[in-house]
Parts: structure tokens; C-alpha cells; sequence
């Protein structure tokens, strides 16, 4: 088989990239471990940036988007048991953040691709990258019983946290930074009316709380929780029970409760992977770098990545110019950068430290006072929380 971008991961990184790939002309195949089914099963995080919708319509896939996602020009933030709003749309000037779910924008980038006739390769497994140092790189992999072999002109590895192009790339040339924190959040997903119609960052005493939505009828809420705990540890009323003590006594009095559709606990990383460029190899998403959820970066920084990732090729097609390709790297990281330090501040912000001791609460507490009640400190998060323009620093 021979392609010109070969795209290892159908997340949202590969599906988006395939999909602005395709309407510039440009052919790409997807090989991805897992089956279609098991990628749609995996509940992210569903804060969209303005960004982040416009690279969706760009491709053509963000109708569903604009009728289900729910446009948000603020949320709370709650600390010594009283919420204060951010008034995102004031503070930055007209913009607001779409909340819409991650296995949502995956969904309708899947149905996309398949409505195109795009090949999409699911369940090939001992997939390889080689050669990728030299003009022609190939991919290769498994699937029924069979070996397959892909030439290309470029490796997109859009393959996550664990995948297979970052771990083959030699230990010296490449620099990775990470700090894990030493808790986890427990995410629970039910069909109940959310409790306020913004999102609620809750700091309290017990820990951080989330509370989140997918849709006027159903919720996403998180705590925090020692990584020592188990899904099995945690009862839905045992989950309602906690959320409520983190909670103000008006969100507690709204609070609907119900049975939990999933239950999951996921681990706090930051982590970032220098360079991004391999040759002929580049990574993007997960792949390349992780944040910790507070503020819900993930998936916005993924899709820039695979914005400029994108248009990198098609100058290189289209124009015959490599500029793209040789700024890529330098030009994620330095938005990467700005999204990791805002996610670690956030982050350490709103949960419970206990090694910082009692003066470690009471120092977040007079840091959110200032934040919520400065002009300037409200706008400093405002400004981060609806992300960055595309050209930022151009
Ligand atoms: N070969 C083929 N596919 C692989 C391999 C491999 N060796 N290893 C991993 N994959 C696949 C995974 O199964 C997964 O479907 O690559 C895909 C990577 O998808 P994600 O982990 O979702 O990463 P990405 O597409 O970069 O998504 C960006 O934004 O909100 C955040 O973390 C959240 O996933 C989200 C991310
Ligand atoms: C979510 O809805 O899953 C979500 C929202 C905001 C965050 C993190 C996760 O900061």
C-alpha cells in the first residue's frame, strides 16, 4: 500500500487531521490498535475553545455541534462555601467555550470519515514505524493473521499517551518533561439534570469537585480522589454523598441525583515531549503531551496541533514549501507550553495538597479572593480558559 500521510491513531487528533487532510486533497490512511467501538467508549473531557469549533467546521463535521452543544459565556468558581462567576464573554471580549464531549466530536469525525470512504484501518495490532529518517518511511502492522506494509510519505503519530511512534523514536534525541500528581479524579456520568447551568470549580477543604455536563439532561461530575482508591471503593451514593459536601448549600439543595452511567478514575499528569519533528515523523495530541483536566486543554491543544500539522503538509504539497514543516514543532510547543503552565497552576489552585499543610488551603483561598474580585486576576484566567488564537505569537 502507498500513501502520502500514514496516521497512526483514530482519537481525535488522527480523525480531525485525516479529515483536513482529505479536503485539501491530500490521501492519508489511519491504522488504529483498537476498534472503532472501544475508541467511542472512552469518556474525555467537553470543553471546546472557539478555536476548536472553527478547526471542527473547517472540516466539515461541526453541524451536530452547534445544535447540541450548549455555549457557555462563564463558570463558577467556588471556595469557602460561595460561588463567584467568571464572566468569560466580558472579560475576553465576546468569547465563550462550547461544551460538547469529546466521544461526540469523535463521533461525528468517525461518521465523517466513513461517509467520505476514507480507509480507516481498526484492530491492526504490532503496528511499527520505520525508516522514518529517510525520504521513505513505511508503517507496518498486523490484522487477521496477516503482515501489511504502508509506504508514505510522512508518519503522523496521533497515537496517545502509550503509543507506538513516541516509544521508537532513540532515547537521545528527544527531551520528555512530566510531573504526576498525587491524586487522581474520580469522573461519574448520569442521565440527571446538571445542578447549575454553567460549569461549578469547586475548592474545598474535602478536595476539588466538578461539576460538569454533557447536556440539559445529563451530567459529568468529578472529585478528587488518593490514587490509592478504587472504582469499587465508590458507591453511587457514597459519589452523591462526597459531591454534596463539597458543594454549596444552594448547588446541594439542586443537586438531582440518579444512577451512575459509567465510573471511572483517572490519573493527573503533566507531561510534554520535545520535539514534536522526527524526520519524516511528527507527533501530535496525546502523543506529544499531556495536561492535567483542570480547565480541559487536552483536546483543544490536540486539535491545534493537527491544525498546524495540517496546513504544514498541504504548503508542502500545494506550495512545494517545507516552512510549515520545519516551524511545526517550535510552533506547538510554545502554545503547549502556555497551556501546561495554565493547567498546573489551575490545578494546583483548586485541589487539596495534603502535604502543604493548613496555610497550603489558606493560601489558594486568598489567591481565588484575589482572582474573583481583581479585574485583572479574573481576566488572567478568563483570557486562558477560552485559549489562545491560532496565530498567537506570530
Ligand atoms: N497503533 C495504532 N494505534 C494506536 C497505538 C498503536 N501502537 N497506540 C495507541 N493507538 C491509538 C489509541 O487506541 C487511540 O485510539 O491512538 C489513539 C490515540 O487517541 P487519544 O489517546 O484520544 O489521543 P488524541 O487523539 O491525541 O486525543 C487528544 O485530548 O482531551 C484530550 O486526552 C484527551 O484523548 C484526548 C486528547
Ligand atoms: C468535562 O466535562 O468532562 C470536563 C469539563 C471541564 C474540565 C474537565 C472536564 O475542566
Amino acid at each position: 500500500m502507498r500513501t502520502q500521510v500514514a496516521i497512526i491513531g483514530a482519537g481525535p487528533s488522527g480523525l480531525l487531521l485525516g479529515q483536513l487532510l482529505h479536503k485539501a486533497g491530500i490521501d492519508a490512511i489511519i491504522v488504529e490498535r483498537q476498534s472503532g467501538d472501544y475508541v467511542l467508549g472512552r469518556i474525555r473531557a467537553g470543553v471546546l475553545e472557539q478555536v476548536t469549533t472553527d478547526l471542527l467546521d473547517e472540516a466539515g463535521v461541526g453541524q451536530r455541534m452547534h445544535r447540541e452543544g450548549l455555549v457557555h459565556g462563564g463558570f463558577d468558581m467556588l471556595f469557602k462555601g460561595e460561588r463567584h462567576r467568571i464572566d468569560l464573554h466580558r472579560l475576553t471580549g465576546g468569547k465563550n467555550v462550547m461544551v460538547y464531549g469529546q466521544t461526540e466530536v469523535t463521533h461525528d469525525l468517525m461518521d465523517a470519515r466513513q461517509a467520505a470512504g476514507l480507509t480507516t484501518i481498526y484492530e491492526a495490532s504490532q503496528v511499527s514505524v520505520h525508516d522514518f529518517e529517510s525520504a521513505k518511511p513505511r508503517v507496518r502492522y498486523e490484522k487477521d493473521g496477516q503482515t501489511h506494509e504502508i509506504e508514505c510519505d510522512f508518519i503522523a503519530g496521533c497515537d496517545g499517551f502509550h503509543g507506538v511512534c513516541r516509544a521508537s523514536v532513540p532515547k537521545r534525541a528527544i527531551t520528555e518533561f512530566e510531573k504526576i500528581y498525587p491524586f487522581g479524579w474520580l469522573g461519574m456520568l448520569s442521565d440527571t439534570p446538571p445542578v447549575h447551568h454553567e460549569l461549578i470549580y469547586a475548592n474545598s477543604t474535602r478536595g476539588f469537585a466538578l461539576c460538569s455536563q454533557r447536556s440539559h439532561t445529563r451530567s459529568r461530575y468529578y472529585l478528587q480522589v488518593p490514587m490509592t482508591d478504587t472504582v469499587e471503593n465508590w458507591s453511587d451514593a457514597a459519589f452523591w454523598d462526597e459531591l454534596r459536601l463539597r458543594l454549596d448549600p444552594a448547588a446541594r439543595e439542586q443537586l438531582v441525583t440518579g444512577p451512575a452511567l459509567e465510573k471511572s478514575i483517572a490519573p493527573l499528569r503533566s507531561f510534554v515531549a520535545e520535539p514534536m519533528r522526527f524526520g519524516q515523523m511528527f507527533l501530535a495530541g496525546d502523543a506529544a503531551h499531556i495536561v492535567p483536566p483542570t480547565g480541559a486543554k487536552g483536546l483543544n491543544l490536540a486539535a491545534t496541533d493537527v491544525k498546524y500539522l495540517s496546513s504544514a503538509f498541504i504548503e508542502h504539497y500545494q506550495d512545494k514549501s517545507d516552512a510549515g514543516i520545519d516551524h511545526y514543532s517550535a510552533r506547538c510547543l510554545r502554545r503547549i507550553w502556555r497551556a501546561e503552565r495554565f493547567s498546573w497552576w489551575f490545578t494546583g489552585l483548586m485541589h487539596n495538597f495534603p502535604e502543604n499543610g493548613p496555610i497550603g488551603q489558606k493560601l489558594q483561598e486568598a489567591e481565588l479572593d484575589y482572582i474573583v474580585n481583581s479585574e485583572v486576576g479574573a481576566r488572567s484566567v478568563a483570557e486562558n480558559y477560552v485559549g489562545l488564537p491560532l496565530d498567537f505569537g506570530e
